[in-house]
């Protein structure tokens, strides 16, 4: 059995509640994630974990959902022990839009030893309720903690209304807000990249980069989230809380230490600096039907049944507004239905002051620092260096790669998902990978102004062909820079 370590906040948590046990993310990630952190003797033994839904199921047909949830979600060497961890949960149907059930949801949980765990996985218009019900049961103690889930709110009032309602019940140091990207091994890697080598800060500003590229792809489309993706779209989906919290991670001057305070006060003065995005900084897109990989998929429009001006990509020119990054602009894209899943982040640095080498001959291209995120897990940085030979016809100087791939550098190392980590944290009550109210609004506030902006122009989405990299607009916003986007 593996120490769990001690952070502040006091508590390991000993009882687990899940909220939207039968929903699609329990399936997917939660439960395979908490079987894992089992399977590696992670979590403690005297765990118990309550799950509940609408769905009137008892103990043991639960057990049973959430075994086909493991078999089809968690590779079958990662499973080890999954029968005691079944023996773990237990079951309680609850309505919450009522108080009533709730009493008996805290009798189910009973009296944990240390401390409680909540995950609310829920639609967020039961958010409210629920905190309710929480209260009303007495499920809101000082050894509570409260997990939420994305979507917190549409917009920066309705992400108001949750993070009021919450803290209505739970004081900001006992609340959790998940952005699943920060739970990424390269994500957290980012941060290494930056503080714990001497070669990178010193440059890492103004002075030496000429621009910042994120990219977040997906080949996927609608995947049966109709209601739910139509009314978010791109922005509001990807943009207002992972890519700005990669752009974050990117931008944020060195905290003191790695805690909870420190990385996340760095992080919520990036958001704050963001300069409001003018009208023709932004492209939007909507995919029509096309062809990934060589299979043929349909257009957004027919997904959806009807038409619709919800923007299934995204392109930005961004800007923080400090010293560090004076006039240095961060272009962000997001689609769906792209022709490749990646998600990558790219430094481009200046060129150097003065070629030594142009009266020979010699044309030099600028270092550029690339992080893939995914499905690559690789940091590659390109180099100048002269092309073998003895230089009679001039110098020729070509840009090589110095490339690390991370499953290689770590072959030993278990590849884990992002929740796995997450839950972890929550259990043993380390908030640093978790999201700040201050930053979530933050990241509302951004967004509503180009959403206004978009109003205002009456932007529409371009349509794009699945398979491509989005509308032609989005690559011009980069070129008129100077810029190409990095594929
Ligand atoms: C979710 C979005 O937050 O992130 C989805 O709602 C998106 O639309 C997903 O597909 C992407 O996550 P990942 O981890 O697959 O990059």
């Amino acid at each position: 059995m593996n120490m769990p370590s001690m952070h502040s906040g006091g508590f390991t948590a000993d009882r687990l509640l899940l909220f939207g046990a039968t929903g699609d993310l329990a399936q997917r990630m939660l439960l395979p994630s908490l079987c894992a952190l089992h399977a590696d003797e992670l979590i403690d033994p005297e765990l118990k974990i309550v799950a509940t839904a609408r769905s009137e199921l008892t103990n043991h047909e639960y057990r049973n959902f959430a075994r086909a949830a493991l078999e089809k979600y968690l590779p079958a060497d990662r499973r080890g022990g999954m029968a005691d961890f079944l023996n773990r949960l237990s079951y309680q149907p609850l309505d919450a839009t009522t108080l009533d059930g709730f009493n008996a949801l805290a009798e189910k949980v009973g009296q944990p030893g240390q401390g409680l765990a909540i995950f609310l996985s829920t639609a967020p218009s039961l958010f409210e309720p629920t905190i309710k019900g929480l209260q009303h049961a007495g499920l809101d103690g000082a050894n509570v903690r409260m997990c939420l889930e994305k979507p917190l709110g549409t917009d920066l009032a309705t992400s108001r209304e949750i993070n009021d309602a919450v803290a209505s019940a739970f004081p900001e140091e006992r609340i959790f807000r998940i952005d699943h990207y920060l739970g990424k091994e390269t994500v957290q890697n980012l941060l290494a990249l930056r503080f714990a080598n001497l070669m990178f800060e010193p440059i890492w500003n103004a002075a030496h980069i000429d621009h910042v590229q994120i990219t977040v792809a997906e080949t996927v489309g609608l995947e049966g989230r109709v209601g739910f993706y139509d009314d978010a779209g791109a922005l509001r989906d990807m943009v207002q809380n992972h890519m700005l919290q990669l752009l974050a991670l990117v931008a944020m001057e060195p905290p003191g230490s790695f805690d909870a305070t420190a990385v996340r006060d760095e992080k919520v003065k990036v958001l704050r600096a963001l300069r409001q995005v003018e009208s023709g900084e932004t492209v939007t897109g909507q995919y029509r039907a096309g062809a990934i990989n060589g299979k043929a998929v349909p257009g957004y429009d027919d997904e959806l049944g009807r038409e619709s001006n919800t923007e299934t990509f995204v392109a930005i020119k961004s800007h923080v507004d400090n010293w560090r990054w004076k006039g240095v602009p961060f272009y962000l894209r997001t689609g769906k239905r792209l022709p490749e899943r990646v998600t990558e982040i790219v430094v481009q640095f200046r060129c150097v002051p003065h070629s030594i080498f142009a009266g020979k001959g010699a044309t030099m291209q600028p270092n550029r620092l690339v992080i893939g995120i995914q499905p690559e897990e690789n940091i590659t940085l390109s180099l100048m260096t002269k092309v073998p030979g003895l230089d009679r016809e001039g110098i020729r100087l070509r840009q090589v790669p110095l490339n690390i791939a991370m499953p290689d550098a770590f072959s030993g190392a278990v590849r884990r998902i992002a929740y796995e980590r997450l839950l972890l944290d929550l259990i043993e009550g380390d908030q640093t990978l978790f999201v700040r109210r201050d930053e979530v609004e933050a990241q509302w506030q951004w967004i509503d102004a180009i959403r206004a902006g978009w109003q205002a122009d009456g932007l529409i989405p371009k349509t794009y062909t699945a398979g491509s990299w989005g509308p032609s607009a989005a690559i011009a916003l980069a070129e008129r820079d100077g810029v190409s986007w990095h594929e």
